[in-house]
């Protein structure tokens, strides 16, 4: 008799609207990723997020930042060791940070090898960082996009998974394109996730293969 494996347990780290974290709770209902949400975590009381996963019934939890700021810093040690008692205690054995917009430590990102992902609204290595949709219009670039990557201790810089596209237009504001970054990230989010979660997508300590193939660049999903 073979054991069945065990569904992944997915913790969705947020910090805003958690539109992601919605397109992934409901691709691991209706079926399309073999794993369930074990709880979405907040670094913000007030995350629009939040109510979101209440209302999808997720079991959530706040890890409120401005609580772990000392002299005006964020004390990192103690806010991550809370972080990390939440993943645990919730039983995740994956972290999908969603619009989590708080830098992680080296020591906490070696703790999840491999099973740590992010979604950045650029063409990475273009654009790491905040403000992307305003330094793409500001670059007049004639199109943008959205990576999903494995997280490593390198900002933004971890291996690259999967790549959408779209078009900037003429009449486009920060809104407009923001909108439709979100719409390409609601769709190849959960398409990595799906990939990881099922064994098609792995880590080999930093060398990722996908299907067994290298996956040398992104897949370009547009
Ligand atoms: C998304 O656009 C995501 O790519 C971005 O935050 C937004 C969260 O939206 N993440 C980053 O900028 C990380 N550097 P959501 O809360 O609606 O999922």
């Amino acid at each position: 008799m073979t054991d069945k494996p065990t569904a992944a347990r997915l913790a969705i780290l947020i910090s805003g609207a958690g539109s992601n974290m919605v397109a992934i709770a409901q691709a691991c209902r209706d079926g399309r990723i073999p794993a369930q949400v074990a709880v979405v975590i907040s670094d913000q009381p007030a995350a629009g997020g939040l109510q979101r996963a209440r209302d999808l019934g997720l079991p959530v939890a706040v890890v409120d930042a401005a609580g772990y700021r000392r002299e005006g810093r964020l004390d990192r040690s103690h806010f991550e060791a809370e972080l990390e008692t939440q993943i645990r205690a919730h039983g995740a054995d994956m972290v999908i940070l969603a619009g989590f917009m708080r830098i992680l430590s080296a020591p906490f990102v070696a703790r999840h090898p491999g099973r740590m992902l992010n979604i950045h609204p650029s063409l990475l290595p273009l654009y790491p960082g905040l403000d992307t949709h305003s330094c793409v219009l500001a670059a007049g670039d004639p199109e943008h996009g959205v990576t999903v990557h494995f997280v490593t201790a390198e900002l933004d810089g971890g291996p690259a998974i999967i790549q959408a596209r779209v078009p900037v237009l003429p009449a486009d504001d920060v809104a407009k394109l923001s909108a439709r970054v979100h719409a390409a990230e609601h769709i190849i989010y959960p398409m990595a996730i799906q990939w990881l979660a099922s064994g098609r997508l792995q880590w080999n300590d930093g060398r990722p293969t996908l299907d067994g193939s290298a996956l040398a660049a992104p897949v370009r999903h547009v």
